[in-house]
């Protein structure tokens, strides 16, 4: 059991499986605090990229994660702002190159290493909902609950096709999938932090889920670890 009081909710997941809306949701029905750690992976990514800094530059890197400063705003609509040094920078993290980049800044330890505190520090009171990759595995170890969000390739592919689509933008499908795959593979198969469920996490595999289906199976699992039924000793 956890020593720390404040409780966590560690929501990890192969990308595209719905963790974002999924936990913005959740930190709101919790009233909890919500924190992207891929947005921070986003952002040292887009900074890397614009100052010229190579994914294999380790003393680079550790510098420009020493200096990022961080803001996430959450909006209505799940959707959250993403601040680095003071400008809102939410369209460009959010775009396909920084994404690849991303992918690749984040199989580096001295960024891992680099972002534990930052990450670590968004744990407050009255509690924290954490979206990522290696929540429960490496930075919550201690977590009040842990799961495990997926979902088959192909439909999130289709989800995300839908999303572009929705925003009137053009996807390919096929390439929507192979570029999936890919990430998939880049996250899983590194050697720091790869993308796997916590011992102790519960896995969802949400293909067939509603979101709201999704949202309710994850708070009654909250529920249930923040208010454990003990067995009445007087029967
Ligand atoms: O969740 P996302 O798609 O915004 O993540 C972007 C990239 O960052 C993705 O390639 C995985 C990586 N990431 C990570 O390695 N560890 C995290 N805790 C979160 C994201």
């Amino acid at each position: 059991m956890t020593s720390n009081p404040v409780p966590v909710l560690t929501l990890d997941g192969p990308s595209g499986a719905g963790k974002g809306t999924v936990g913005t949701r959740c930190a709101d029905r919790l009233g909890w605090h919500y924190l992207d750690s891929g947005a921070i992976y986003r952002a040292v990514a887009w900074r890397a990229l614009s100052d010229g800094i190579a994914p294999d530059d380790d003393e680079g890197l550790r510098r420009l994660c020493r200096t990022l400063h961080f803001q996430s705003v959450a909006k209505p609509g799940d959707v959250v702002d993403i601040y680095v040094n003071n400008r809102n920078v939410t369209s460009e993290v959010r775009g396909e190159e920084v994404a690849v980049h991303t992918s690749r800044i984040a199989t580096r330890p001295v960024v891992r290493e680099s972002l534990l505190k930052l990450q670590r520090h968004s744990r407050e009171l009255p509690g924290l909902v954490a979206d990522g990759r290696d929540m429960g595995t490496v930075v919550f170890t201690d977590a009040t609950t842990k799961v495990f969000i997926t979902a088959s390739a192909d439909v999130r592919a289709q989800r995300r096709y839908k999303q572009l689509k929705d925003k009137g933008l053009d996807g390919n499908l096929r390439a929507l999938l192979e570029a999936i795959k890919e990430r998939d593979a880049r996250d899983s198969g590194r050697a720091v932090s790869p993308l796997k469920p916590a011992g102790d996490a519960t896995v969802l595999d949400t293909s067939d889920m509603s979101i709201d289906e999704v949202v309710s199976a994850v708070l009654d699992l909250v529920n249930q670890h923040l208010h454990p039924i003990r067995p009445d000793r007087n029967k």
